[in-house]
């Protein structure tokens, strides 16, 4: 990723880049981005919200990660809660760093990106641990995930209008190194 350049991230100015980027890594349709935009702009209201952006040189956004102090008053919050307390967890839920999105341009994946996205942000997080849900199956993100020593909290975890069940994981900061 020599060429790529991480650092802070004015999302709220790039929202319609970073969903871009979200809707081919992820897969979005064009309602679920206009959707995502304003959950976007109202998260960036939390108090400790943060961004960092990947960049090529010539300034095109490649990949971005977003997130913020866990609040019990969150929507997210609220919906994974009941989860965590049916597995004892739910003290992961304080002083906690949520990370709510992580995207990487296909194009660019397997370069380091993701893995320096996450660690970056999670690195200058004030809180002892970091948790994030993620959709329940094998993918490349649950294998970035695990192998930064976040572990599975509760599973499944159904969020409203979310077709797919999701995991819900937590790590204690700072993430592992590579191995
Ligand atoms: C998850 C994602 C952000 C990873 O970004 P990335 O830049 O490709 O990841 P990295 O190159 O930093 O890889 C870091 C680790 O991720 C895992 N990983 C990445 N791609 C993988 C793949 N295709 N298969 C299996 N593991 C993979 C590996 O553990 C890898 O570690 P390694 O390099 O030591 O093998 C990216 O795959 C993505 O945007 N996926 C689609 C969107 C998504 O699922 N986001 C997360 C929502 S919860």
């Amino acid at each position: 990723m020599d060429d790529i350049a991480v650092g802070t991230l004015d999302l709220a100015a790039r929202v319609d880049d970073a969903l871009a980027v979200q809707a081919l890594a992820f897969g979005l349709s064009d309602e679920e981005i206009a959707v995502r935009r304003h959950i976007v702009l109202r998260h960036l209201a939390s108090p400790g919200a943060r961004a960092l952006g990947a960049t090529t040189p010539d300034g095109r956004l490649v990949g971005f990660v977003y997130g913020m102090p866990n609040d019990r008053a969150h929507w997210w919050s609220g919906v994974v809660e009941p989860y965590l307390r049916a597995t004892g967890s739910d003290g992961w839920l304080d002083d906690a760093f949520v990370i709510t999105e992580l995207h990487v341009h296909p194009d660019f994946q397997k370069r380091g990106i993701g893995r320096t996205l996450i660690t970056t942000i999670t690195g200058s997080a004030a809180e002892p641990r970091s948790i994030l849900s993620a959709i329940d199956m094998e993918s490349p993100a649950r294998a970035l995930y695990r192998g930064l020593g976040y572990r599975d909290l509760a599973r499944p975890v159904i969020f409203p209008s979310a077709p797919s069940p999701y995991v819900v994981m937590g790590a204690p900061l700072p993430l592992r190194e590579r191995p």
